[in-house]
């Protein structure tokens, strides 16, 4: 089927209302458009969740309530022809594109979603007001659209991690995976703010992914080596000016003491995420990896 366009609501449940007559399992992508290699990935994975002939409805919406006071909402990048010519190339069914007026017809939403405690810390400390803005908007998506399935990219670990738990903890019956982050092959992670990068700073940014990999190398003798190992190579870049760089839990909670401490190794070692934040230049970029903490080889 052609990629057909919904600017509005109707639109949109014209198109889908029959496909759930037929009980299709709907594909849900939510963008902000500017789509590159990552969002294509996350496309084909659903396609391959849902099936060759089920509706992948690809959203792209700015969304003004995710935007701080100083982070400039102007400025971000839209790109809808190249959007558009990416989804259709991807087979996608639908790009629901609605105005800022349909999204929130009676202006600055009186109710939203309270990401709670793990949306004020890591990218939420920096950027407050942000995860709540993302999880109001996906869940107005999620009563737009009415997905079965959804697939956020592992790229915002944080972000990935509250969606889903949001649609648990709220019974919203939608179905979260995680889509691999795609890498350029020096190992910087694909990224709409990538193009703000000039030629050394692109060069500089790929500390962030060296940092992580050198915690993975490290991580089999602990959570303190690992750490010890992703600084150290961040300490072999000036260029970057550090937020953050953490081993936590998978689920980002906090790693219980005897987690982090040097390991007892077990056969299977202790699953974990590094995440890191950084400046480079202006541009504030972000990374993850997962991690296998103090597993015993062979
Ligand atoms: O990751 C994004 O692009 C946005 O935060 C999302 C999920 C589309 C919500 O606006």
């Amino acid at each position: 089927m052609p990629l057909v366009l919904a600017s509005t609501r109707a639109d949109l449940s014209a198109l889908l209302a029959p496909r759930r007559a037929r009980d299709e399992r709907v594909g849900l992508v939510c963008t902000m458009g500017a789509m590159h290699e990552g969002h294509a990935s996350l496309m084909r994975r659903t396609r391959a969740e849902i099936g060759a002939d089920a509706p992948l409805v690809v959203s792209l919406f700015v969304n003004p309530l995710q935007f701080g006071p100083a982070e400039d909402l102007d400025r971000y990048p839209r790109t809808f022809e190249t959007d558009r010519e990416l989804c259709a190339s991807e087979g996608v069914d639908v790009l629901f594109a609605p105005s800022v007026e349909e999204v929130y017809p009676g202006g600055t939403p009186q109710v939203t979603v309270d990401p709670g405690p793990l949306g004020s810390v890591l990218e939420g400390k920096t950027r407050p007001g942000h995860y709540a803005g993302v999880l109001t908007v996906v869940a107005k998506l999620f009563g737009l659209v009415r997905p079965d399935v959804t697939v956020f990219g592992e790229k915002d670990y944080q972000q990935l991690t509250l969606v889903r738990r949001m649609s648990e903890d709220l019974c919203l019956g939608v179905e979260v995976l995680g889509g691999e982050t795609v890498r350029e092959p020096d190992g910087l992670a694909l990224s709409s703010r990538n193009r703000y990068l000039d030629e050394e700073q692109r060069v500089t940014a790929t500390a962030l992914s060296r940092a992580l990999r050198a915690a993975q190398a490290a991580s089999s003798d602990g959570y303190a080596a690992a750490l010890a190992a992703a600084h150290e190579e961040l300490g072999r870049s000036p260029g970057v000016d550090l937020d953050y760089l953490v081993i936590r839990a998978p689920d980002l909670s906090e790693l219980a003491p005897d987690e982090s401490a040097v390991p007892p190794r077990t056969h299977a070692g202790t699953h974990a995420r590094a995440l890191v934040a950084a400046k480079v230049g202006t541009t504030r970029l972000i990374d993850n990896l997962p991690l296998v903490l103090g597993a015993q080889a062979g």
